[in-house]
């Protein structure tokens, strides 16, 4: 058996938590391979809305053992807030989850580093979630990072002091910002104390077990492509793998246990943060795309920048990962538009090009619009594709011949049941 991968195709927030949850019910395994808490994943059923940060998707679904992989990166705050509101559903969290002990640690020092470094870049600052990521990662890499088996080790408390002095010494290189690192800490201890019953694991071994005893596995991304560390918009991006390539070292499988990939696009683009959007919209058209869409951020709550869907950007996205199945979410947000438009090329300086250039920034890009006749109807009720109006199964076909890549599900709203199967 393989493991099939679900991941974000844009700038992160395409709709994976709601597509992970529904598809929950063919897997055993749901396991996170990177990011942390700066990801906010959506859930909406039984009329109610949750938010999952670090926990996989599959934890509201019985029968599932949801993952937390070593390449995840773990802040007990958020993570103990997390479990406190799934038990509120009446759900045992340490009968679901799992979290490998390769994991690492978010400290309070990282946030405090985080905001600091945010701070001194002023107008270029990356937009980060100030969730503690790139510091955190950055220690991962320079082999000074504290990991979530450490928690168990009699030295745990020596290497939090170690790693904490390290991040006193480099804050006296940034301006100073509002921080209470006692109080910080204090909730900082008290969460993981609440998360002690969490059993950690060799999330390798219990993987390829898995995997090996013939298990369905899905692997949930978080981010997005373009905010991947080697090939997104650096560096307005996020510090870790978002892509296909992370999930093997995120779980510690290899790349031909990789099953489908499933890519997840929104019908539309938005970026949240700082950073390059070639088709950003800055007119009535991108504000009514942000009102219709509801498009502010599930983990900061800031409004996310939105523009038309970019063809070139979403090739690349599929030949970066491998995509074989596409998944097209927040079609239904595109109903009412009269015209809808899909770049399909850059125009860089009088050159046309249908690559991604490496860097954004250099450059002024104006995207190559094709335009679609739009649709009036309401179809958040739809449950097939002869069920759409003509110009939305148009829209569907165009991005698919587009693409290269068999439109698998359509989107039609939040909801769990707001889904339409293409084939
Ligand atoms: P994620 O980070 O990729 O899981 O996405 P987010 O949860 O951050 O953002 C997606 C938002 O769109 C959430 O508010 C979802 O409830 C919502 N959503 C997901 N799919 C659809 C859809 O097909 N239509 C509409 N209107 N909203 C959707
Ligand atoms: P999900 O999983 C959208 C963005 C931030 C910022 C940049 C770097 O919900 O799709 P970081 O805190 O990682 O150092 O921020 O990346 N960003 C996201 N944008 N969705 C996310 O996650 C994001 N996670 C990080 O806004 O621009
Ligand atoms: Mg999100």
């Amino acid at each position: 058996m393989s493991v099939d991968v679900i991941l974000g195709l844009q700038w992160g927030d395409e709709g994976k938590g709601k597509i992970v949850d529904c598809l929950a019910t063919d897997y055993e395994l749901i396991c996170r391979f990177q990011g942390g808490p700066n990801a906010g994943h959506t859930l909406i059923f039984d009329n109610k809305k949750y938010v999952l940060h670090t926990i996989p998707s599959g934890i509201f679904r019985e029968n599932i053992t949801n993952v937390i992989g070593a390449g995840v990166v773990i802040d007990p705050i958020t993570l103990s807030k997390e479990i406190a509101s799934v038990e509120a559903e009446n759900i045992v969290v340490a009968d679901r989850l799992r979290i490998s002990n390769r994991a690492h640690f978010i400290l309070p020092s990282h946030r405090l580093l985080d905001k600091a470094s945010e701070m001194a870049k002023g107008k270029s600052k990356i937009g980060s979630t100030l969730k503690g990521i790139g510091p955190t990662y950055m220690d991962k890499t320079g082999r000074n990072g504290l990991r979530y088996g450490d928690f168990f080790s009699p030295n745990f408390m020596t290497k939090y002091n170690q790693l904490k002095e390290k991040h006193l010494g480099l804050y006296k290189m940034y301006p100073e910002v509002e921080f209470d690192l006692a109080a910080e800490e204090e909730q900082w201890f008290a969460s993981l104390e609440e998360i002690r019953n969490i059993q950690q694991i060799n999330a390798e071994y219990f993987i390829n077990n898995a995997i090996t005893k013939g298990q369905k596995i899905l692997a949930e991304g978080a981010q997005g492509t373009m905010l991947d560390i080697e090939y997104g918009t650096y560096p307005f991006v996020t510090s870790s793998n978002t892509t296909t390539s992370g999930v093997c070292s995120g779980l510690g499988v290899s790349p031909q246990k990789i099953g489908d990939v499933i890519g997840i696009t929104k019908a539309y683009c938005t970026r949240v943060g700082s950073g390059p959007f070639p088709t950003e919209l800055f007119d009535g058209t991108g504000a009514k795309l942000q009102e219709l869409g509801h498009e502010f951020g599930a983990t900061t709550g800031r409004p996310r920048r939105c523009g038309w869907l970019d063809i070139n950007q979403l090739k690349f996205s599929i030949m970066i990962n491998g995509v074989n199945k596409l998944v097209l979410t927040k079609l239904d947000v595109l109903s009412s538009f009269e015209t809808i438009k899909a770049a399909t090329a850059y125009d860089i300086e009088g050159q046309t090009t249908y690559e991604m250039p490496y860097d954004l920034m250099d450059h002024e890009i104006t995207p190559i619009y094709h335009d679609m006749p739009g649709w009036a109807d309401d179809i958040t009720a739809a449950k097939e594709m002869a069920e759409l109006p003509e110009a939305a199964r148009a829209y569907v076909d165009y991005i698919a011949a587009e693409a290269g890549c068999e439109v698998h599900i359509v989107s039609n709203g939040p909801g769990r049941e707001q889904l339409i199967f293409n084939s």
